[in-house]
């Protein structure tokens, strides 16, 4: 009994095979003509690859910055950032995310702090701007400057210029602040270093110091 169902699986198990092997080869069959027919790729030639960068579509753009007039062209995809960096030589505000995280970028625009590099240049025409250059004296630092030197907030210092723009306005407008108030800040701002603890005490100290002088 076992064995003739043995037998019988081994026969059905063999035809099976064998019909598969036949569909197999008719498939075989079926599919060589077709991939026989098959168009050779053609490379289609769509012409020079256009330059990223045009001549043409630049408009121009007139900047006020750190109390001087700037005339600039522009592609309208150019951020603040990068005409303040690569057109005006104004390198304070620097690049590090580019994509609004990190405050490095930081600049006034009207008295605000704002990130540059989530600022179109084209938005920015005709509106006040104050980069680092510009906030510093010509001679000597501001407080909130010197308090950050004599603090000691400062490592690779690429965060600083940044620090310094957003904690000027936000003295300016809270001269006796809390700790919790100057850490809330410095939220929009972020130092890889790690220098916090010691950018809020230069700060709560600047924030003394001119209450002092006042
Ligand atoms: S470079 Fe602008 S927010 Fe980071
Ligand atoms: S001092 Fe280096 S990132 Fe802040």
């Amino acid at each position: 009994m076992d064995d003739s169902k043995d037998s019988t699986r081994g026969r059905v198990s063999r035809r099976g095979l064998l019909k598969g092997l036949g569909m197999g080869a008719a498939g075989t069959a079926v599919a060589a003509p077709a991939l026989k027919k098959t168009p050779p790729t053609t490379r289609v030639d769509s012409g020079p690859i256009p330059p990223v960068r045009s001549a043409k579509g630049r408009v121009p753009v007139t900047l006020k910055v750190n109390g001087g007039t700037q005339k600039v062209t522009v592609e309208p995809r150019t951020t603040l950032l990068d005409v303040l960096r690569d057109q005006l030589d104004l390198t304070g505000a620097k690049l590090v995310c580019n994509h609004g995280s990190c405050g490095a970028c930081t600049v006034h625009i009207n008295g605000k702090p704002r990130y540059s590099c989530m600022t179109l240049a084209l938005d920015a025409d005709g509106q006040q701007i104050t980069t680092i250059e510009g906030l510093t004296p010509k001679t000597g630092l501001t407080p909130l400057q010197e308090e950050f030197v004599s603090h000691d907030a400062t490592m690779c210092g690429f965060c600083t210029p940044g620090f310094i723009m957003s904690l000027t306005t936000f003295l300016q407008e809270n001269p006796n602040p809390t700790l919790e108030q100057v850490k809330r800040a410095c939220q929009g701002n972020t130092c890889r270093c790690g220098t916090y603890p010691k950018i809020f005490e230069a700060t709560l100290a600047a924030a003394r110091r001119t209450r002092r002088e006042a």
